[in-house]
C-alpha cells in the first residue's frame, strides 16, 4: 500500500460554513494560495449550488492555483453537479465530491427513504458525475453512525460506479477510535474492489476525538484525511490539519508521511484565525500562543538543560521561532537565570538566592507573567523613563468628518505629540504613534473580541507587529476600542523598547 496520506483541506468549505467565520472571494484566494504553499493535495474550495459566492470562489480559486486538485462539493443530485462541473472549468486538477446518508438515522429521519433507495441514487450521482470529471470523491454522510455491512455493500457499488476516492465521515463526531479504526479495517476486508480507490477520513470532533480518529482511521488503511487548520468547522470543529500532520511527522513509526511544508503551518494558522475572526485558543495543541510556553519552574528548569525533556517537536519546525520560558511565581531559579542573562545580566549563587526572593514576591504581587521590565527594576535599574507610554489620545469621527487623531506618548521621558488622519478613528491613531515613533512595523494580525454582548462592552484587542525579523504580540482591553487598540499597539512595540 502507498504510504503517502493525502491531505484534503475543507477549510474554506466545511470549516468557513461557521457562524461569523464567513469570507470574501478574495479572501478565500489568498487562503486557497497559502493552503498550496502549505502543500496540501486537495482543496474543497466550496459548495458551488449553494450560492452564487461559493460559486464564484471555486471558479476564482480554479484559476488562482495550479498544484493542488480543487474540490466541488455536491449532494446526490444531478442539478448540483451541473453547477459543480462549471465552476470547475478553469482548475487544472478538478475533482467533484458528491454523496448521500449512510446510517439509517438519515435515510430515515433526512431523506425519507431506505437502504436500496439511498445506495441508487448515491451510484447514480457518481456515475452522472464520472461523464464530466475523471476524479470522483463519494462521501457516505454519517458513515460513523452507519451500520458497516451496508456501507461496505454502498463503498464497493460506488466504488463500481467509477468513484476514485471514498469518503468515511463521521460527520458526528460520534465514533470512538477502536470504532473508527474497526469500520475502516472491516472495509477493506470485506469490500473486493476497495484497492481501485483511495479511502478518505473525515472526522468531527464533537467529543474531541477527530485527531485520534483520523489517525486510526489511517493505521487501518485509509490514506487521505480530511481536515481545517485551526480544526475549524461546524459544531466543535473538524480534524486540525496541524495535528494530524505533527502526529504523522512525530511518528514516523507509523510508516507514512504528508507531502506538507510544517514551516508554514503557524504562519498560515493565524493568517486563518485573523481573517475568519476566530481566535485559537491558547492551549491548542500545535498552533496555540502556549503551545511552546514554558511555565512551571520543574519544566523550565528541565527545557534550559535540554529542550528534548518538554517538547517533542521543535517550535520551528511549524514555523514558531522559539520556544519560550514564561517567568510567574511558579518558576525556578534556573529560569530566572536564564532570562536575567537573555537581558545581559551576570549573577552569581549568592545574588541570586536574593534576587529570587524579590522576584517570587513580586510575580506574587503581580499575579501575572513578571516581564523584563520587571526584571530590570528587580536589578536595580531606572525604569521610570524607559519605553513608551500614552499620554493623551483624542479622537474626531462621525458621519461626513475625516477620522482624526491628536497622541502624546512618552518616550524614554519626552512627550511629543502628532495629530493625523485615517481611514477609521483606529486607522488615525495608529498612524500617529507610528509617526511619533518613526515605526515601520506592519500590523499582521489584528483581532478585536467582545467579551459579552451588550453595547457597553469591553473590547479585548490582540494584535501582531511585525518589525524587521521580530514577531510582537500586543494585547489590551477597554470599553474604547480605539484606546485598547492603541494601547495593545503599545504593548507589543514596548517588547522591543
Ligand atoms: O461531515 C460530513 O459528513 C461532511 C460531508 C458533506 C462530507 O462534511
Ligand atoms: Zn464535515
Amino acid at each position: 500500500m502507498n504510504n503517502k496520506i493525502y491531505i484534503f483541506d475543507t477549510t474554506l468549505r466545511d470549516g468557513e460554513q461557521v457562524p461569523g467565520c464567513q469570507l470574501t472571494t478574495n479572501e478565500k484566494v489568498i487562503i486557497a494560495k497559502e493552503l498550496e504553499l502549505l502543500g496540501v493535495d486537495v482543496i474543497e474550495a466550496g459548495f458551488p449550488i449553494s450560492s452564487p459566492g461559493d460559486f464564484e470562489s471555486v471558479i476564482q480559486i480554479s484559476k488562482a492555483v495550479s498544484a493542488p486538485t480543487i474540490c466541488a462539493l455536491t449532494r446526490a443530485r444531478e442539478g448540483d453537479i451541473d453547477v459543480a462541473v462549471d465552476s470547475l472549468k478553469y482548475a487544472k486538477n478538478k475533482r467533484i465530491h458528491t454523496g448521500i446518508g449512510a446510517s439509517d438515522f438519515h435515510i430515515l429521519h433526512k431523506f425519507n427513504s431506505n437502504r436500496a433507495e439511498v445506495l441508487q441514487r448515491g451510484v447514480e450521482a457518481v456515475k452522472y458525475a464520472k461523464k464530466f470529471v475523471e476524479d470522483i470523491e463519494f462521501y457516505a454522510e454519517d458513515a460513523g453512525r452507519a451500520d458497516n455491512q451496508f456501507l461496505a455493500q454502498m463503498v464497493e457499488a460506488v466504488i463500481a460506479a467509477g468513484a476514485t476516492v471514498v469518503n468515511i465521515p463521521d460527520t458526528n463526531g460520534y465514533c470512538l477510535p477502536d470504532e473508527y479504526g474497526a469500520k475502516i479495517k472491516y472495509l477493506f476486508e470485506n469490500v473486493k474492489n476497495i484497492h481501485k480507490a483511495i479511502i478518505s477520513v473525515h472526522c468531527h470532533n464533537d467529543l474531541g476525538l477527530a485527531t485520534a480518529n483520523s489517525l486510526a482511521g489511517v493505521i487501518n488503511g485509509a490514506r487521505q484525511i480530511e481536515c481545517t487548520i485551526n480544526g475549524i468547522g461546524e459544531r466543535a470543529g473538524n480534524t486540525s490539519l496541524e495535528e494530524v500532520v505533527m502526529a504523522i511527522k512525530t511518528h514516523q513509526e507509523m510508516g507514512v508521511y504528508t507531502e506538507i511544508n510544517t514551516k508554514r503551518i503557524y504562519p498560515l494558522s493565524r493568517k486563518v484565525s485573523s481573517m475568519m475572526r476566530m481566535p485559537v485558543q491558547p492551549n491548542k495543541a500545535i498552533v496555540g500562543k502556549n503551545a511552546f510556553a514554558h511555565s512551571s519552574g520543574i519544566h523550565q528548569d528541565g527545557m534550559i538543560k535540554n529542550k528534548k525533556n518538554y517538547e517533542i517537536m521543535e517550535p520551528e519546525d511549524v514555523g514558531v521561532s522559539e520556544s519560550s520560558i514564561i517567568l510567574t511565581a511558579r518558576s525556578g531559579r534556573a529560569a530566572l537565570k536564564y532570562r536575567l542573562e537573555l537581558l545581559g545580566y551576570t549573577i552569581d549563587k549568592d545574588q541570586l538566592e536574593i534576587k529570587y526572593e524579590e522576584f517570587l514576591k513580586l510575580a506574587d504581587a503581580k499575579k501575572d507573567n513578571v516581564n523584563d521590565k520587571d526584571l530590570r527594576a528587580l536589578m536595580g535599574e531606572g525604569v521610570e523613563n524607559r519605553g513608551i507610554f500614552l499620554e493623551e489620545l483624542e479622537v474626531t469621527c462621525g458621519y461626513k468628518i475625516q477620522p482624526k487623531a491628536k497622541v502624546t506618548l512618552k518616550v524614554n521621558g519626552q512627550n511629543q505629540t502628532v495629530i493625523s488622519e485615517g481611514n477609521g478613528p483606529v486607522d488615525a491613531a495608529l498612524k500617529s504613534v507610528k509617526t511619533i515613533l518613526k515605526d515601520e512595523s506592519t500590523l499582521e494580525e489584528f483581532l478585536v473580541q467582545t467579551i459579552t454582548e451588550g453595547h457597553n462592552d469591553f473590547g479585548k484587542v490582540h494584535m501582531t507587529v511585525k518589525q524587521g525579523n521580530n514577531t510582537l504580540y500586543g494585547f489590551s482591553a477597554n470599553t474604547d476600542i480605539v484606546l485598547a487598540s492603541v494601547e495593545a499597539y503599545l504593548d507589543a512595540i514596548n517588547k522591543v523598547y
